[in-house]
């Protein structure tokens, strides 16, 4: 595979306006920023990642349920199958972007509270999890769109983290998760591979919309 020159990744993403987000997606980064606020943190990104997996669920989820329907036709359970495959990736690496988060936090020994770090999350993991399974039952394309919108935000956020924290590149990167996801010189090297990691599933996205179901 080769390897992306992540500054000019960074850059691209930089000078690239930012989607125009649909009433949904704006209610969503509105309520996340009234409750972790406007700026940047390593903790906002933490909340972010606890959701962002929970699309990615939801489609594997129908899908299984296709199948269990439809396992007597070799083909169409065959793309399905191709389908959860691409479902079960994208959540790993959202899961790695969040195992990872969760490790910056503890090492740099960061208070969270309970209820807003905790609790919340999963609350509103709940929600957007059922908003993106019935959009799904309704129209793909409409939960694709979503997290199109979703993931868009997710990698500008990432790398306007790193333009606006210079002493990122000075911090080593050391992570168990290393072996898993990969070594970096700094940390802000991750965090511009988790900003173009973000992008890619946006593209994956955005290629499925003028699709039929899982294909
Ligand atoms: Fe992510
Ligand atoms: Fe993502």
């Amino acid at each position: 595979m080769e390897i992306p020159d992540l500054r000019k990744e960074q850059q691209q993403t930089l000078d690239t306006p930012r989607l125009h987000y649909s009433l949904l997606a704006r209610m969503l980064f509105f309520g996340m920023d009234i409750f972790y606020g406007r700026k940047r943190t390593l903790s906002k990104f933490k909340v972010l990642e606890v959701i962002a997996r929970v699309p990615y669920q939801a489609w594997e989820h129908v899908a299984y349920i296709a199948m269990t329907h439809k396992y007597g036709e070799p083909d169409f359970a065959r793309r399905i199958f191709d389908f959860v495959t691409e479902a079960r990736q994208q959540q790993d690496n959202e899961q790695w972007h969040l195992l990872i988060l969760e490790e910056m936090i503890d090492q740099q020994g960061l208070k969270e509270g309970f209820f807003r770090y905790r609790l919340l999350p999963q609350i509103i993991a709940f929600f957007y999890y059922h908003v993106s399974w019935a959009l799904y039952v309704v129209r793909p394309s409409l939960s694709y769109r979503l997290n199109v919108y979703f993931e868009d935000h997710a990698e500008h956020e990432y790398m306007e983290f790193v333009r606006d924290n210079p002493d990122l590149e000075q911090i080593p990167f050391k992570s168990i998760f290393e072996k898993d996801y990969g070594a970096f010189a700094n940390q802000a090297d991750v965090f511009r591979r988790i900003g173009l990691d973000e992008r890619e599933h946006k593209r994956e996205s955005l290629a499925r919309i003028d699709q039929p179901r899982f294909n």
